[in-house]
């Protein structure tokens, strides 16, 4: 169609980070497909149709096939110009206390439905010869995460896996952009069980800024980028510090009970 807007799809659009990318890519211009699994989602999809867009909106389980399969029949034809392959859940405490069902629920989530739903769109975008991904990683995927293993594992895998899709789609018109946010205030902390953690109580960057930072990189192709100087530099020590290191130094903030039951943020 003549005068259709671009496509974006942003899985995890109902609350944080994938919220706030819903947001800047209605305001750039965008029709959406936005996705989660809870009811929520309707009312957000209200509020970006306010910037003008066509909303389409899926709500399903995005850790598994099917649930990927409806957001990926939404688009019905149209071309895409953006994936923000968003969703994620983090999981808090020891593994061997950890509900295996919870530890599965992370992984088909940040991993084997991210992955799906990247490997769908990215045969669209790679015959359309053009797109932009935007995979949301984060610095965890540096740092062995005691009291965070599964999920710190999980962004491991896809820190390392977009840049090596990135160079795989050299050349095609499609790029791949990894956003490693740091500690972001969102409901993940509340959501993962870590509430009463270091990490819950401590700074965190707003929502909307780590979007930003991650919206204007992929816009601009670029391969990867640390939300904010604070977290780069923390990537970078990582790089330097042996890894029991860095794992006993996860343990200092995601023990539970080491943040003494003060929360600063992610109130329920
Ligand atoms: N917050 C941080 O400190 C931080 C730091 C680094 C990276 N990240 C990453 O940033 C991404 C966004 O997280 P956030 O901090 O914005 O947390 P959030 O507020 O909890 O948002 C997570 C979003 O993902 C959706 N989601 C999760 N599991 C899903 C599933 N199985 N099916 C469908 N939707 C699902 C949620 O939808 P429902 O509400 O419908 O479940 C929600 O929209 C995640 O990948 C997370 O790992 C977060």
């Amino acid at each position: 169609m003549e005068n259709e807007r671009p496509l974006a799809i942003i899985t995890g659009a109902s609350t944080g980070i994938g919220y706030e990318l819903a947001v800047l890519a209605a305001k750039g211009g965008h029709d959406l497909i936005i996705a989660a699994d809870e009811p929520k989602i309707f009312d957000v999809a209200e509020t970006l149709r306010g910037f003008g867009a066509r909303v389409d909106v899926v709500e399903t389980d995005l850790s598994t096939v099917s649930g990927n399969n409806h957001v990926y029949e939404a688009i019905q034809g149209r071309r895409i110009e953006l994936l923000c392959a968003n969703a994620g859940r983090g999981l808090g405490r020891s593994f061997l206390e950890q509900d295996f069902e919870a530890i599965r629920h992370v992984v088909e989530t940040n991993v084997t439905g991210t992955l799906y739903l990247i490997h769908k769109i990215g045969n669209l975008m790679r015959e359309q010869q053009s797109g932009k991904i935007l995979i949301t990683g984060s610095i965890a995927g540096f740092i062995p995460g005691t009291y965070q293993a599964v999920y710190n594992g999980t962004k491991a895998l896809l820190d390392s896996f977009s840049i090596a899709l990135r160079a795989e789609l050299k050349g095609t018109g499609v790029t791949v952009t990894n956003l490693m946010p740091g500690p972001t205030d969102t409901e993940f902390f509340r959501r993962a069980d870590l509430l009463d953690t270091k990490f819950a109580v401590s700074e965190k960057q707003a929502a909307d800024e780590v979007a930003r930072i991650g919206y204007e990189a992929v816009m601009r192709g670029e391969a990867q980028v640390v939300a904010g100087w604070k977290n780069k530099l923390q990537t970078v020590v990582a790089g330097l510090t042996p890894a029991t290191l860095l794992a006993e130094q996860h343990r200092a903030q995601a023990a539970p009970g080491s943040g003494n039951g003060r929360s600063k943020s992610a109130a329920p």
